[in-house]
């Protein structure tokens, strides 16, 4: 890669050591995928959960930390800052209801000093996934480094944006740097549609539209779909069904005709060239898609989680009021997840009291699969697990074995009140 004066000398280590392994890493990353040169960004999303976690980014590596190495490079970390704005993705405990989740004073105390090491470096550690409806929102040919699969998708596809689908190291680099490997979905050549997907069925759920998007994951792989036949999505279903492609390896960025800002038209996606394949998404595919995703769900629930990508404002408006009056059955919980500043909004508007009155938990700040995959939280019984969300779906019985429920919000609030499918 070509690179400028100052990102040699950041590269010969004369800023120190976390810019060396920065600029050392994105070089090595942009050199494999074909990069030439660096390009600026404005704005990144990243994880910043704890601090022995951000260590692994920086060396030493191949062997465990020991709690110096942990100290030490917390201690040089405090002295860099992030050169644009910087939000965090979820994290592995709810800063307010950390005990409730079952999280341990030790877990509590090392987000606690990676949410205070991330204010000094300038991170906005907001733990949200939905970060593009809230605190850090990308216009039209924004270059930026964003990890989170749910998220890139999101700002490439609906607001124009321009982010690879870059891990939480990349994107922890980039922000160092302000500046990303210019590859990719930065370039204009890789963001014509290369798949068709015509749609024949009713698309009206939210679950459909996750369906619908692992559907798509699963048949154009890393290819950038294009949607035909298919109405205009809401803000919270155009969330899912992006979330929904990445989940079986996706790619990170869509078309819908009238939608994305780079596709006036189906024809114009495709910018002049064919589709190298149609994919029909049907009754029968729909149907296929839920039998895939819902595992022995018959029986009694112990988890219902819905939140996943991060719930909106109007979302937990609409749990509230489904929730008003009713009672989550005995021996079932059922948890609703988004984040801090979402939920700041919700309790003053009174739908976290309806929500908690009924007996279910708003959780802020992560989602199931992060407080008991990544943190050593003792875990509730997750025997049978109903959700809203294909991407969560998937994810809770690859992680965790359990056998899933997966259907529409309605759905799986009666069942958080019937205690059973
Ligand atoms: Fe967000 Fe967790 Fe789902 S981070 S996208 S709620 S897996």
């Amino acid at each position: 890669m070509r690179l400028t004066e100052e990102q040699q000398k950041i590269l010969d280590g004369k800023e120190g050591m976390i810019l060396r392994e920065a600029m050392g890493n994105l070089v090595k990353y942009g050199t494999a995928m074909g990069a030439e040169e660096f390009i600026p960004i404005t704005s990144a999303h990243t994880a910043f959960s704890a601090m022995d976690v951000v260590a692994l980014c920086f060396p030493p590596r191949g062997r465990e930390l020991a709690r110096e190495d942990i100290d030490k490079f917390t201690r040089e970390m405090e002295n860099v800052r992030v050169k644009v704005k910087t939000t965090v993705n979820p994290g592995i405990m709810d800063r307010k209801k950390w005990r409730q989740m079952g999280a341990t004073e030790a877990i509590y105390k090392s987000v606690m000093q990676a949410v205070e090491v991330g204010r000094k470096c300038g991170f906005m550690t907001t733990y949200s996934c939905i970060p593009y409806l809230t605190d850090n929102i990308p216009l039209i040919g924004e270059h930026c480094a964003w990890a989170e699969s749910s998220a890139h998708i999101y700002i490439n596809s609906f607001l124009g944006a321009r982010s690879n689908r870059d891990s939480y190291d990349a994107a922890l680099y980039a922000a160092l740097l302000g500046a990303t490997p210019n590859f990719g979905l930065h370039l204009d050549e890789n963001r014509k549609g290369t798949d068709l997907i015509d749609v024949q069925c009713d698309i009206e759920d939210l679950s459909d539209w996750g369906a619908l998007g692992h559907f798509t994951g699963d048949r154009v792989g890393l290819g950038i779909p294009v949607f035909k036949n298919l109405r205009r999505p809401t803000v919270e279903e155009g969330v899912q069904l992006g979330a929904g492609i990445t989940v079986p390896g996706g790619s990170a960025m869509l078309h819908i005709a009238g939608v994305t800002p780079e596709a006036a038209t189906l024809e114009g996606a495709f910018k002049g060239s064919r589709p190298r394949n149609t994919y029909v998404f049907d009754e029968a595919a729909k149907r296929e898609i839920y039998q895939l995703i819902n595992y022995e769900p018959q029986g009694k629930v112990d988890l219902v989680c819905i939140g996943c990508p991060h719930k909106t404002l109007h979302e937990i408006q609409e749990i509230a009021r489904m929730l008003e009056d009713k009672h989550v059955a005995k021996g079932t919980r059922f948890w609703v997840t988004t984040s801090s500043s979402i939920r700041d909004i919700a309790e003053e508007l009174g739908y976290a009291q309806i929500i908690e009155d009924s007996g279910a938990e708003l959780f802020a700040d992560g989602c199931p699969l992060l407080y008991y995959v990544n943190a050593p939280a003792k875990r509730p019984n997750m025997d049978r697990v109903a959700t809203d969300s294909a991407r969560q779906a998937f994810n809770m019985r690859r992680s965790f074995f359990s056998n899933m429920f997966f259907g529409n919000t309605e759905r799986c609030i009666e069942i958080a009140i019937k205690g059973g499918v």
